[in-house]
């Protein structure tokens, strides 16, 4: 097959990306500069130092990508760029950036939604194994919890989500409740090694709605599970502050399972019904240790779910949606602009109108 090398560029949150990706699957560089010491003291991501930090950094993460790859430059076909959701100021520095380098190597421009770049983190697990349509995918990251009924390239049907808030975030400010450090995502799933899975029984929620999630009932239950009696009401307590005797891997632990719970619930019985050949797992929260194992114990479908590094954010899976936008003749041109609230949709039969 005729190799097709697209440079992709991520900046929508607090990893600088860029990455040199063939055909949309196999890897040839990826270079992520990754801000989270940056904004640990903050809690989260601070979003005017995210945006001078990738204004600072995101010249020699490109550079680095196209030299670690061992292409030169004249071998781009592409570049591929993330123009939302995300942060406001962050999507400009990357997508202004890539719309100075496509005009200034005359090569055509791709703009990519952050969530369709997760979904295609799973196009580069096993290259050489096809995936056959339609999937079910589930993209669960720290703002995004997202079913979808993938029918081919570009054709999404949106199953359900969450109704609150992401799994990502209920793992961030479950984290914050119980003083670990932040993200809370990998703090919790080291905490709750050793822990109790059933020493809480924390909600599972939205019996009722079968493939819509919702997290804030949960994060609610274990912040009455854990935080002391509060006999002045009103004053705010200082994030760590716990009732006497709470055991943090059990809480952990319990909390760790209700999200996993219901996530593969959910998913398996989306791809069982529909008829999917396989299910796909992405975004940060499908690092989480649990939920893989989970995965594979409560389905005989195949389960594509990608290495720790392309689960959280990173260039390689915006150049392998670019690439598949990009056959698709889905192409940008230099008026391009950053959508923040982008949400995830079919393209496949029409124009974006990017
Ligand atoms: O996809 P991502 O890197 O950025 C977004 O697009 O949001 O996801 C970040 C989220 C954070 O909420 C983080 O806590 C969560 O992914 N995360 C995890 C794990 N690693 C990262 N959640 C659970 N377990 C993990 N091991
Ligand atoms: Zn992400």
């Amino acid at each position: 097959m005729f190799m097709t090398l697209i440079l992709g560029i991520e900046t929508s949150c607090d990893e600088t990306a860029a990455a040199v990706v063939e055909n949309g699957r196999v890897i040839h560089a990826d270079v992520v500069a990754s801000q989270t010491d940056l904004h640990a003291r903050y809690g989260g991501v601070f979003p005017e130092v995210a945006a001078r930090a990738h204004i600072e950094t995101i010249d020699t993460v490109v550079e680095e990508a196209v030299l670690t790859s061992g292409k030169n430059w004249q071998e781009i076909e592409a570049i591929a760029v993330t123009y939302g959701p995300g942060l406001p100021g962050s999507l400009l520095v990357g997508v202004n950036f890539a719309k100075g380098l496509a005009l200034g190597r005359s090569l055509p421009l791709i703009g990519v939604n952050h969530l369709e770049g997760h979904l295609y983190s799973t196009w580069l697990v096993n290259p050489e194994k096809p995936i056959e349509f339609p999937v079910v995918a589930l993209i669960v990251s720290g703002g995004h919890t997202e079913l979808v009924l993938m029918r081919d390239h570009g054709d999404y049907e949106h199953l359900g989500g969450t109704i609150d808030d992401a799994a990502g975030e209920a793992f961030d400010k479950v984290g914050r409740l119980l003083g670990l450090p932040y993200p809370g995502g990998p703090s919790i799933q080291k905490a709750a090694e050793g822990g109790s899975t059933t020493a809480y029984d924390f909600p599972r929620a939205l019996p009722e709605r079968p493939y819509d999630f919702s997290f804030s009932g949960l994060k609610t239950s274990v912040m009455r599970a854990v935080r002391p009696p509060h006999p002045h009401g009103g004053e705010k307590l200082k994030p760590g502050t716990l009732r006497e005797g709470v055991n943090v891997a059990d809480v952990a632990a319990s909390f760790q399972a209700a999200v996993v719970e219901v996530l593969v619930t959910k998913t398996v019985r989306a791809a069982e019904t529909l008829g999917a050949t396989e299910i796909l797992l992405a975004g940060g929260v499908s690092a989480n240790r649990a939920l893989r194992e989970a995965f594979s114990q409560q389905t005989t479908l195949p389960v594509r779910i990608p290495p720790l590094k392309l689960c959280t954010d990173n260039a390689a899976m915006i150049a392998a949606a670019g690439f598949f936008l990009y056959q698709q003749g889905q192409l940008a041109d230099y008026t391009l602009d950053v959508k923040p609230n982008l949400a995830l949709t079919t393209y496949r039969g029409t124009s974006r109108g990017m």
